[in-house]
């Protein structure tokens, strides 16, 4: 994305400005270290816990960057902080937008954890439960606060306090209540909302607030002809917890936010009337509900299975319950930062990108295919807004924005029109990402519900941006970026040409799986178009140039070309393959995003190359997940970008799934290849991987690997070729596969539609290639 480089420009300026004042900032942080002064004033402190779904400390990171969020994909919020977010709530005008905070009446803390304190509080993120506690164990008494995001009453974020009085030694004490010190640290007012003022209630003896404004501005006036508004319902927090010296007792304290205010009340009202330990099983009982249905587990390495967890934990906490006591409005995407965060540039606003499609959907599909055609739709409900893009611009179909927010019209900042103008590969992104989804699915349904339109219309959009080159008899795909933003403006960018390629071919395949009930015309003219697309290739070197007219030896700041071999499998030589790894390794910015390596890692194992993936596979995560809490950020210790960083997590999980486990999706089959144990691991399980229905469990071990069959749909009869013949796949079976495959899983094809070719720039000349 175009942050890290605005942000390097703004660094730059600064320093320029405050050079000597920055020098001294960093003397004073040293000195406070080198006295261990406090392990406080480190921005990342040890996780001392063994469990891999909990991670534990003593000392919070003294940069909140680095504080771990809860949520439940309506409610969001990180840890202690001052804002609350909630799903699809914007303010500002087109470049401006950004996700709108709501003061955080969810911010409660203990004032023993606020000012020094004999009883050393520690603090856990149990991403198993999806709940992050803090446990003071005091003179008299246990304290234990669970901060959490209700999974089934999904407006709410509830704060519960737990005193557990212990026993005097001496029976003859004279017993004291137990008082509590509490404190609810909201923050300033919203700069985003205009609130009322809150009107209290009194309900079964509790004050309860309620408060409801409007966003500021509008995203757009035509898309957006009103502001948003909003409510939040909180309960009053007193300065002390009173309990008796022999009683144990907990204190719930919700806060809820909606658009709709008669949600939000209901909603606080009836979770005032849950017992509290109920209320915390019903929370804990969803999330166990969608851990069974799937998980990647990894025995033999703790640390590498925290990052795991931590990555699903942050992933679900962004999006919506599948079960909720109120229904659930639409969704607007799983953003870079996910839905805790969005007010900062820094946050990338809380926007939606490729980052979505490309990087956090493919593992998401595997597991839960359910969220990958949630994260779809998001995009089917701004078509409409796509389409005036499309047309604004001089173009056919669908023009996705490069970032989309509330409306789904284009809300790139200001500082960086050139990504918006050129990164024009999100809208095939999307359509590659539909690819995908399909694969997997065969989701009729979705055809149906505005699949075959999506689809074809994104056809339609680089059809029209396809030009004839009457020199080469090629067309051309002129003015685009690719995912390298350092380089602006060029002419077939490789990346760009194959996705667009590949969505024109899709669109042919989906008109035929359409054709009963929707009219596409000319199918074989998008096919034509992909098959004659340029697609820079130099047979000297053997290697593709990220666009016509790059010079060899130039800087990139990220994975571009090389993800032509992976996630575009893009089929090509094997030594152009290599020679794109090894080449575009060397000219990176050595400083870019974290998800770059994660793609030069698969390559790697793909060209069985397995030294050089443990290196690139390393270098996908180390320096970016930072403790205690495993939260990513988006460029390497010291540096820090975006936080918490969904893109490299989504980069680092597909090395996981189709790197070392080997998993291919095509339209076809599902393909195994070479599967392997991740390094210094024991075991590496995937769990509840989804194919036409079925529910599978793939095992890698040291030396075998094992497919499991749970259940399968009906509908698709698969077969399995285990390398050396057939087998009928049938519930509870287990196969063995030995040796290193391919093995294929496969159903008879869909409705008798012929594949798409997929071969894009064939005219070109290319002697050596054959
Ligand atoms: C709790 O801490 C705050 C400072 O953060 C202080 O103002 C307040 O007096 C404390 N309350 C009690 C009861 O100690
Ligand atoms: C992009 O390149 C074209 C030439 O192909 C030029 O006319 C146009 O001004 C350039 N746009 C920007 C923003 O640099
Ligand atoms: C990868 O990282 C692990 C864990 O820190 C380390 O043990 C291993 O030596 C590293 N391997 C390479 C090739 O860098």
């Amino acid at each position: 994305m175009w942050r890290f480089l605005a942000r390097n420009k703004h660094v730059a300026a600064m320093m320029a400005v405050l050079g000597v004042a920055a020098m001294v900032v960093i003397v004073l942080t040293t000195k406070g270290t080198s006295h261990g002064v406090s392990k406080t004033h480190l921005d990342e402190t040890e996780d001392i816990s063994d469990d891999p779904h909990i991670f534990s400390t003593y000392d919070l990171p003294a940069d909140d960057r680095f504080m771990p969020s809860i949520g439940n994909g309506h409610i969001a919020t990180n840890v202690f902080s001052s804002t609350v977010h909630i799903n699809g709530l914007y303010n500002g005008l087109r470049g401006e937008s950004r996700r709108a905070r709501i003061p955080a009446y969810a911010n409660i803390r203990l004032n023993s954890t606020l000012t020094h304190h004999p009883f050393r509080p520690v603090y856990s993120l149990d991403t198993s439960d999806a709940v992050f506690k803090v446990r003071v164990d005091r003179e008299r008494s246990v304290v234990t606060q669970r901060i959490y995001a209700h999974r089934y009453y999904t407006r709410t974020i509830v704060n519960q306090i737990q005193v557990v009085s212990k026993p005097h030694a001496d029976p003859n004490f004279i017993h004291h209540e137990i008082w509590i010190a509490v404190k609810l640290l909201p923050g300033p007012d919203s700069e985003d909302i205009d609130f009322e003022t809150p009107i209290p209630e009194i309900v079964d003896g509790r004050t309860v607030w309620t408060a409801c404004g409007s966003t500021r501005e509008v995203e757009d006036p035509t898309f957006q002809p009103l502001p948003t508004e909003v409510c939040v319902c909180w309960t009053s927090v007193p300065d002390h917890l009173v309990v008796p010296q022999h009683g144990s007792r907990v204190f719930t304290f919700p806060m809820t936010a909606d658009k709709n205010k008669s949600v939000a009340r209901s909603e606080l009202l009836q979770v005032l009337q849950e017992d509290g330990e109920e209320l915390f099983q019903k929370h804990v009982k969803s999330w166990h509900q969608l851990y069974q249905q799937a998980a990647l587990e990894i025995e033999g390495n703790l640390h590498l299975s925290k990052i795991v967890n931590a990555i699903w934990y942050y992933f679900l906490s962004s999006l919506p319950s599948e079960e909720s006591y109120q229904p659930l409005g639409p969704f607007y995407g799983l953003s870079p930062t996910g839905l805790a965060r969005g007010v900062l540039l820094d946050d990338y606003h809380g926007h939606n990108f490729w980052d979505t499609e490309i990087w956090m959907f493919p593992t998401i599909l595997m597991l839960y295919p359910k969220y990958a055609r949630l994260l779809l739709q998001y995009r089917l409900d701004t078509a409409y807004e796509a389409a005036h893009h499309a047309r604004d611009t001089g173009n056919s179909g669908y023009r996705f924005p490069w970032e989309s927010a509330y409306t789904g019209v284009e809300v790139t900042s200001s500082c960086c029109p050139e990504v918006a103008e050129f990164e024009q590969h999100i809208t095939g992104c999307i359509s590659f990402a539909a690819r995908q989804f399909l694969a997997v699915t065969r989701d009729e349904d979705w055809l149906k519900r505005g699949g075959c339109s999506i689809v074809t219309n994104i056809a339609d959009f680089w059809a029209s941006r396809a030009v004839i080159n009457y020199n080469t008899g090629l067309y051309d795909i002129e003015n685009v970026m690719g995912p390298d933003e350092d380089h602006s403006n060029v002419t077939n960018s490789v990346f760009t040409n194959v996705v667009a390629g590949y969505s024109l071919y899709l669109a042919q395949y989906v008109a035929c799986l359409c054709k009963s009930y929707y009219a596409a015309k000319d199918p074989e003219h998008w096919a034509d178009i992909a098959w004659s697309l340029a697609l820079p290739y130099d047979e000297e070197a053997d290697y593709h140039p990220q666009f016509s007219g790059y010079r060899r030896g130039e800087g990139i700041k990220q994975a571009d070309a090389v993800l032509l071999g992976f996630p575009l499998q893009y089929n090509m030589k094997q030594s152009t393959r290599s020679n794109d790894l090894s080449y575009y390794e060397s000219v990176t910015r050595s400083n870019g995003p974290a998800m770059t390596w994660s793609m030069h890692a698969i390559g790697h194992l793909d060209l069985g190359e397995d030294d050089l993936a443990t290196q690139l596979f390393n270098r996908s995560y180390q320096g970016y997940v930072r403790e205690p809490f495993k939260v990513w950020s988006e460029v390497r210790r010291p540096d820090v970008g975006a936080v918490n960083f969904f893109t490299g997590m989504g980069g680092f999980l597909q090395t996981l799934v189709f790197g070392y486990a080997g998993v291919r999706v095509r339209l076809d089959r599902l393909e195994i290849t070479r599967p392997r144990l991740p390094p210094s691991t024991t075991k590496f399980t995937i769990r509840g991987m989804k194919y036409l229905g079925a529910n599978l469990t793939f095992e890698v071990n040291q030396n075998s690997a094992t497919l499991k069959v749970h259940s399968l749909d009906s509908t698709w009869m698969l077969n399995l070729f285990n390398g050396k013949y057939n087998v009928t796949l049938v519930p509870d079976m287990t196969v063995t596969l030995s040796g290193e495959g391919p093995f294929t899983i496969h159903s008879a094809p869909w409705k008798e539609c012929k594949y798409p070719g997929d071969v894009i720039g064939h005219n070109y000349l290319r002697p050596k290639d054959t």
